[in-house]
C-alpha cells in the first residue's frame, strides 16, 4: 500500500479527526462486520487476518508484545489483550501516538496496567535491546526506505527466541514494473534470513487480498465525494492503486530469532 504521502507528517494527516484513517476504518468495518469494534485499522486487516496474527503470535500471559507501526494502536490492544499481553507501539506519527496512547488509557487491560506508545522510527525505535518476546508489524514494515535496518531493528529489539509477525505484500511477479517501486523487490522470507531469522512461515490467502481491493472499491462505490476531502484522498489512492493489485499478493509472515 502507498499512500500520496507516507511522511509522519501526512500521516499526522491521516489520523486527524475525520482524516482519511477514519473513512478507512469505517470502510473496514463495514465490509467485515465481525472485525471487533475498537481495533480500527488504518490497514487492510480483516477479522480472519487478525486471528492468524493472534495465532501466529502465540503470546502468552505476561509477554511484551511490541507493536511497531502501530497506528491509533487498535489492533496492537486487541492482541495484546487478547493474552493479557503487556504491549509497547511505536510509530512516528505523534498524532497516532495520542491517539493509541487515548485509546489505551481508556480501557486498560485486565491487570491495570495501560499499554505505552512511543514516537520513534521503525529503524530506530529507541526501544532497549531484546525488550520484546513478541513483534507484531500489521501493514507497517515496508514503509522505511531503508527495510534492512528496519530488520535489523526488528532482530535488535527481539528476544532470542521471540517471534515476529509481520503482515504486507509480495509481487505476483519479482521486478514487475508496474507495481510501486517500494512492493516491487519485496521478498520477506529473504531478507528475514539474511539477518538471520529463522522463517516458520509465509502464508498468503485469497480472502485477504479481497479485503484489500474490496476497501479500495468500496470507497469508489461512494462516487463524488463532495467536500469530504478524506474519502477524496482514498478514492485517489483507489484509482492509482487498484489498477495494480492483482499484481499483488498480501502475505502474512511469521519468523523466529
Ligand atoms: C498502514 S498504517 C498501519 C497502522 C496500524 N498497524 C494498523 O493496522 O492500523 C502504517 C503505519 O506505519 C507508520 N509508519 C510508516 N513509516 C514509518 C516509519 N518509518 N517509522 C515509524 N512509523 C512508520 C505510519 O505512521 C502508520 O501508522
Amino acid at each position: 500500500m502507498v499512500r500520496g504521502d507516507d511522511s509522519a507528517g501526512g500521516y499526522d494527516r491521516a489520523f486527524c479527526a475525520e482524516g482519511v484513517g477514519d473513512v478507512f476504518a469505517r470502510t473496514v468495518a463495514e465490509l467485515d462486520p465481525g472485525l471487533p469494534a475498537g481495533v480500527e485499522p488504518y490497514s487492510f486487516l480483516s477479522s480472519h487476518l487478525l486471528a492468524c496474527v493472534s495465532r501466529a503470535l502465540a503470546l502468552v500471559s505476561g509477554d511484551v508484545l511490541v507493536d511497531l507501526g502501530c497506528g491509533r494502536g487498535g489492533p496492537g490492544l486487541w492482541l495484546a489483550r487478547q493474552a493479557e499481553a503487556h504491549l509497547i507501539g511505536v510509530d512516528f506519527s505523534s498524532v497516532a501516538v495520542t491517539h493509541a496512547s487515548r485509546r489505551a488509557a481508556q480501557a486498560p487491560d485486565r491487570r491495570g496496567r495501560s499499554a505505552r506508545f512511543r514516537q520513534g522510527d521503525l529503524a530506530a525505535t529507541g526501544l532497549p535491546d531484546a525488550v520484546a518476546d513478541a513483534l507484531v508489524s500489521i501493514d507497517a514494515l515496508h514503509f522505511p526506505a531503508d527495510r534492512a535496518a528496519a530488520v535489523g531493528e526488528v532482530w535488535r529489539v527481539l528476544r532470542p527466541g521471540g517471534r515476529l509477525v509481520l503482515t504486507g505484500w509480495h509481487p505476483v511477479g519479482i521486478g514487475d514494473e508496474r507495481l510501486p517501486e517500494r512492493h516491487r523487490g519485496t521478498d520477506w522470507p529473504a531478507s528475514l534470513t539474511a539477518a538471520g531469522f529463522t522463517v516458520v512461515d509465509c502464508a498468503t490467502d485469497a480472502a485477504w487480498d479481497r479485503t484489500f481491493r474490496a476497501v479500495y472499491t468500496a470507497a469508489l462505490a461512494h462516487g463524488d465525494p463532495g467536500g469530504d476531502a478524506a474519502l477524496a484522498g482514498l478514492q485517489d489512492e483507489a484509482r492509482r492503486l487498484l489498477p495494480a493489485a492483482h499484481l499483488l499478493r498480501r502475505v502474512l509472515v511469521t519468523a523466529a530469532r
